[in-house]
């Protein structure tokens, strides 16, 4: 089976990716020589689909499983679930050797790894991930944390997982809108780490989209390489895990003037790539071509590549907004080629806005609707 190593000393952990994995992650659970007794944490959307073959493959390998629900959606990676998560812990009466197994997307990935980040002060985590972004990102790399009603992943922490357990069959299962979703992230790989597995995406895409499992198991493993060979670098985002932010800038401003109620988090990330190219072109360090090719494969995908009905000087508004919130520069991650990428800050406004308006459909900003 493939297997990606994140290699970072005494926190090192493997990826298992496989076709059919679920209904054997007793065999690889078993083997990290941990409590017998296991917590699963899901939503009931996934735990009714996997939640059954999960706990059965867990009980084979002679575990014991407990498992606690929390709803679906974003809304509910908060404090006020964290505390009913740590109540319901109480109550199982564990040890500081129980895994706690994250089952679902990246929202029950970055609260369950928070739970057992902060509960008995770090519990073993175990992530088996089922949407396509968090299997190729949300899960490796170990950044885990809950939303305040201010802002996105305020509160949260580094907590590395002890495994990875990846299975491409559940894709089968997932919106349509939300597998396109994560394709952006994986494009976002191709750019920033290596130009062969983008001009792979190129020419498979049709694959990709049929859920070949063969074309599903290569573009996590790939990506999940590439985040693994970042975060390895660079666990907490000193300097070159910053470059997984590439798209984001612009990105993170279409979903905040849009209350994160209009794009899916890839679909702003397809928009604000394809910014940040003209960006790159406009400084001289991109050829069009390069941007084309990039338009060109999130547009098969069916990413959206534009946008229509925000002014781009209400992005600038908010772009310097996040700056004076930050503290800091605004910084761009700008492709110099498919396959490399720099981390620049000091951007003119004015090449910023000419960027911006090349990725914006239509002028007329108070008539047009919000898309896509
Ligand atoms: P999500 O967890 O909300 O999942 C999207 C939807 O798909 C949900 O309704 C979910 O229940 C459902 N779903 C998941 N797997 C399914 C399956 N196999 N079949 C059917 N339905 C399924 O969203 P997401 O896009 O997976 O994750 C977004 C979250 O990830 C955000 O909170 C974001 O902040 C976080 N994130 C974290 C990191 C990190 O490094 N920790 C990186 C990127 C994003
Ligand atoms: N998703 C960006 C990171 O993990 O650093």
């Amino acid at each position: 089976m493939p297997q990606v190593k994140v290699s970072l000393g005494e926190r090192s952990y493997h990826i298992h990716i496989e076709p059919g994995l679920m209904g054997r992650a007793g065999e690889v659970v078993r083997s990290l020589g941990l409590n017998q007794r296991v917590v699963v944490i899901t939503n009931p959307k996934v735990g009714g689909l996997y939640l059954s073959p999960l706990k059965e493959g867990l009980e084979k390998a002679g575990l014991t499983v407990e498992s606690i629900e929390v709803p679906d959606g974003e809304e509910y990676k908060n404090l006020e679930v964290t505390r009913s998560l740590y109540n319901e812990l109480l109550s199982c009466r564990l040890d500081r050797r129980t895994p706690v197994i994250a089952l679902g997307g990246g929202v029950i990935g970055d609260l369950s790894g928070f739970v057992a980040a902060t509960f008995m002060r770090g519990l073993p985590f175990i992530q088996v991930p089922t949407s396509l972004l968090a299997q190729i990102d949300s899960s490796v790399g170990g950044k885990v944390g809950v939303n305040l009603p201010q802002a996105k992943n305020m509160v949260g922490s580094f907590y590395q997982p002890s495994v990875v357990i990846i299975d491409p069959l559940a894709l089968k299962t997932l919106d349509e809108r939300e597998l396109m979703a994560g394709l952006a992230e994986i494009v976002k790989y191709g750019v920033i780490r290596d130009e062969a597995f983008f001009a792979w995406l190129e020419n498979n895409w049709a694959g990709i989209l049929d859920l070949e499992p063969e074309a599903l198991s290569h573009i996590i493993a790939r990506s999940c390489q590439i985040k693994a060979d970042v975060v390895s670098l660079d666990e907490r985002e000193a300097g070159e895990r910053a470059i997984l932010n590439y798209g984001h800038t612009i990105g993170h401003a279409l979903e905040s003037l849009t209350d994160y109620k209009c794009f899916r988090h890839g679909e702003a990330v397809a928009i604000g790539m394809i910014a940040a190219s003209w960006i790159a072109n406009e400084l001289g360090l991109l050829s069009e071509s390069e941007v084309r090719r990039q338009i060109d494969i999130l547009q098969r995908i069916g990413l959206p590549t534009t946008f229509s009905g925000i002014d781009s000087q209400e992005i600038i508004k908010t772009l310097a907004l996040d700056k004076k919130v930050l503290g800091g520069e605004v910084r761009f991650i700008l492709p110099a080629q498919i396959g490399r990428v720099i981390i620049k800050s000091a951007i003119s406004t004015e090449v910023i806005k000419k960027a911006i308006e090349k990725v914006c459909r239509h002028r007329d900003f108070q008539r047009s609707p919000i898309e896509p």
